[in-house]
């Protein structure tokens, strides 16, 4: 019988309580037998920034990235290790370097989604280049703002073609707000968007390789409240016509660690965003369906390493816009074909054997680490870093409370685990 040790990296900013959440999961899980009986173990390390040969071979068998999208010197070695040794990265940094929330928009848009209608309107100020005054004053054209707003229809959103975040996010109700969202726009360069008004809910999915959680998010509450636990929100179609959507964009565009908007309106699902290379697992944002994360986080990683899942830099952008060309089919029969097409990307029916076969200890042990003291050390720990002295209690109160809830339900129904 071999053995093969894999070196999880963690590449990481500011947060600590998933990354202890995840490393002490892994940790317990301890090693994990394959269908031909070689041992996998796994070591979880967070990466740490200095110089790097671009000969050097890296050590790690995949990287978990939460940094890549601000910091650059760490970027680039994901792209060298991405490049040079097939390391397998949740996300790689090529498809969300070139590919932000814009041509997240243009791809859906030519998949037939009904995504809003959204114009890109050059920059407020001129871009700072010693070129831009010749080149704009020979090729810009004069546009009429208002004309275009009045095109699309109020009220609209005016927001950035790559936005994140919330920032430099209005609602523009008329053409005064219009104006003063332009002129504030600066040196970002903005998408006026037409606001999905009157929606019935508001569905945001955090996808995790194979497995996506579609969750109820009320966007105007503070962030400890945005996440409702709410089971049926959906009405079963639209539920699965969300989930279907998030796994289409995220095997599209090879986004492995991501989350999605969208909004439903009576039966129709309007996609706003999904884009987000650094998607929010915070304890105090998921609260209910943190361990869900943490679970599907172990359960991914030890799949893409144990079984030697390919890391893909390619798209298949063809083989999606055959679907999307043709007259022949309906948007749900296209949608069906999309769903097939992520299934194959993401190896579903692979994956579910593997978790069923060899990963069965994970939500067992996740269970017993969300029971145990540990973790509500790494709670309240978390709580104390993320308000203010006053809220401490009231805070903790609140998280344990749904935490106890989650480990209720997990008792509720057993094979759900
Ligand atoms: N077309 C739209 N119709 C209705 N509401 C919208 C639309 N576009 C954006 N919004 C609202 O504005 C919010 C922020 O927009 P968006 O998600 O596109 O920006 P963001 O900067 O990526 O934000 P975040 O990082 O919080 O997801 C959304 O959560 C939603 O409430
Ligand atoms: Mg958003």
């Amino acid at each position: 019988m071999t053995s093969t040790d894999h070196l999880i990296g963690l590449l990481l900013g500011t947060e600590e309580d998933w990354p202890t959440a995840f490393t002490e999961i892994m940790r317990r899980l301890g090693p994990v037998t394959d269908g031909a009986g070689r041992t996998h173990a796994f070591d979880v390390k967070r990466v740490t920034i200095e110089p790097f040969d671009l000969r050097d071979k890296p050590r790690h068998s995949l990287v978990i990235d939460r940094l890549a999208y601000w910091y650059y010197h760490p970027r680039e070695w994901l792209k060298k290790i991405a490049l040079m040794d097939d390391v397998y990265l949740l996300n790689s940094p090529f498809t969300f370097q070139s590919m932000e929330k814009h041509a997240a928009y243009c791809a859906m848009m030519r998949l037939g989604l009904k995504v809003p209608d959204t114009v890109l309107v050059p920059f407020k100020h001129p871009v700072d280049n010693a070129r831009w005054a010749y080149t704009a004053a020979r090729y810009n054209r004069p546009f009429d703002l208002d004309e275009i707003a009045e095109r699309l229809r109020y009220p609209l959103f005016m927001k950035p073609y790559d936005g994140g975040a919330w920032v430099g996010v209005s609602r523009v109700r008329n053409s005064e707000e219009l104006h003063a969202a332009y002129d504030e726009s600066g040196g970002r360069l903005m998408h006026l968007q037409q606001s999905i008004e009157g929606y019935d809910a508001f569905a945001r999915s955090l996808s995790i390789g194979a497995e996506t959680m579609v969750m109820r998010f009320r966007p105007e509450l503070p962030m400890h409240d945005r996440y409702a636990v709410d089971h049926s929100f959906l009405p079963p179609a639209a539920g699965l016509e969300v989930a279907t959507i998030s796994r289409l964009v995220n095997a599209f565009f090879r986004w492995e660690f991501n989350s999605c908007e969208m909004l439903v309106r009576g039966l129709d699902v309007h996609p706003i965003d999904y884009a987000n290379a650094c998607p929010d697992v915070a304890l105090t944002s998921l609260h209910y369906y943190f361990p869900w994360a943490m679970a599907a986080l172990a359960r991914w990683t030890i799949f893409c390493c144990a079984t030697g899942r390919r890391p893909r830099l390619d798209l298949d952008t063809t083989r999606y816009f055959e679907i999307a060309d043709r007259d022949d089919l309906s948007y749900g029969e296209k949608l069906g074909l999309y769903g097939q097409l992520a299934d194959e990307y993401f190896e579903v029916e692979r994956y579910a054997d593997f978790c069923a076969s060899r990963l069965a200890a994970v939500d067992e042990v996740v269970y017993d680490w969300v029971r145990s003291p540990e973790f509500d050390a790494l709670l309240v720990q978390t709580v104390r870093a993320t308000y203010p002295a006053g809220e401490h209690d009231r805070f903790v109160a609140h998280f344990r409370g749904l935490l106890g809830s989650w480990v209720g339900d997990q008792e509720r129904s057993p094979t759900g685990r």
